[in-house]
C-alpha cells in the first residue's frame, strides 16, 4: 500500500497565518503539522508517500521535508494541484499515476492522531475503510448515518449536515482500492454546494456498491483548519510530551 497526504488549499480560515506559509507546515506544538500524518503512515508501514499540495507556498515543503528520509519515508513525491480550491477528491485524483494500480492510505494533512491504522492497513483487501471519531460538533464534518437495524453498517455519509443523524465524524483518514480514481471521475462539484469535488461523495459511491467499512479511531484525533482546532491539537500534543 502507498500513502497520500493532501496538503493543498489556501487555508483561508487561518489567515493571516497562512499568508506566512502553507497550512500544513504551521506548527502543532513542536513540529510542522504535516509531520504528524507522515508519522501515522510510516508507523503503519506505509513509507512510499505522495504529498499533494497547492497555493502560494508550495516550495516550502521541499525545504522542510527534503526527501523524507529523516521521517522514515523511503520514497517521497510531490504533486501540484492547479486549483487550490478544487476539493479533496480533486487533489486525490493527482495520485493516480503514483498509486500505479496499488491501494492507498490517505490522510488529510491537517489531521493529527495518536491512533494506529496499522491493523487496517495490514488487513485491507479491497473497497474502502473510513475512520470515525465521536465528536461534540458533528456539523463541522462528514457525518456517518448508520443502518437502523445494523449499526455496524453505514448507509450514507452527509457532508456538514445541518441536522446530523449521528455524532460520528468521518475523519480525514481513509483507505481505498484503486477504484477510487474512477469514482473521483464521477464526482459532481455541486454535491455539497461548495463547488468542490468532495471525498464524501467518493465514500458514498463505495457505500452504494457495499464496499465501505469503518473503524473507530482509538485515541486522540483532531483536524487543525481553524484557530480553535489548531490550538486544541497543539495543546493535546504538548500535554503528551513528558520530555
Ligand atoms: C473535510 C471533509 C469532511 C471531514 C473533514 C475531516 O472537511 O470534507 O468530510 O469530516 O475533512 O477533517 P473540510 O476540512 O474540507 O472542511
Amino acid at each position: 500500500m502507498k500513502g497520500v497526504i493532501l496538503g493543498g488549499g489556501l487555508g483561508t480560515r487561518l489567515y493571516p497565518l497562512t499568508h506566512v506559509t502553507n497550512k500544513h507546515l504551521l506548527p502543532i506544538y513542536n513540529k510542522p503539522m504535516v509531520f504528524y500524518p507522515i508519522k501515522t503512515l510510516v508507523d503503519a508501514g506505509v513509507t512510499e508517500i505522495l504529498i499533494v499540495t497547492s497555493g502560494p507556498h508550495v516550495g516550502h515543503f521541499l525545504g522542510t521535508l527534503k526527501n523524507g528520509k529523516e521521517l522514515g519515508v523511503t520514497h517521497l513525491e510531490y504533486a501540484y494541484q492547479e486549483k487550490p480550491n478544487g476539493g479533496i477528491a480533486d487533489a486525490l485524483a493527482l495520485a493516480e499515476d503514483f498509486a500505479d494500480g496499488d491501494s492507498i492510505a490517505v490522510i488529510l494533512g491537517d489531521n493529527t492522531t495518536d491512533a494506529t491504522i496499522k491493523d487496517a492497513v495490514d488487513n485491507f483487501k479491497d473497497g474502502s475503510v473510513v475512520f470515525l471519531k465521536e465528536v461534540p460538533d458533528p456539523k463541522r464534518f462528514g457525518v456517518a448515518v448508520f443502518d437502523k437495524n445494523d449499526s455496524t453498517k453505514i448507509t450514507r455519509i452527509d457532508e456538514k449536515p445541518k441536522e446530523p443523524e449521528s455524532n460520528m465524524a468521518v475523519t480525514g483518514l481513509y483507505i481505498y482500492d484503486n477504484q477510487v480514481f474512477d469514482y473521483i471521475r464521477q464526482c459532481d462539484p455541486d454535491f455539497a454546494g461548495r463547488g468542490e469535488l468532495e471525498i464524501t461523495q467518493v465514500n458514498n459511491f463505495y457505500i452504494e456498491k457495499g464496499k465501505l467499512t469503518w473503524q473507530e479511531l482509538k485515541g486522540f484525533w483532531s483536524d487543525a483548519g481553524t484557530f480553535k482546532s489548531l490550538h486544541a491539537a497543539s495543546s493535546y500534543w504538548a500535554s503528551k510530551d513528558n520530555g
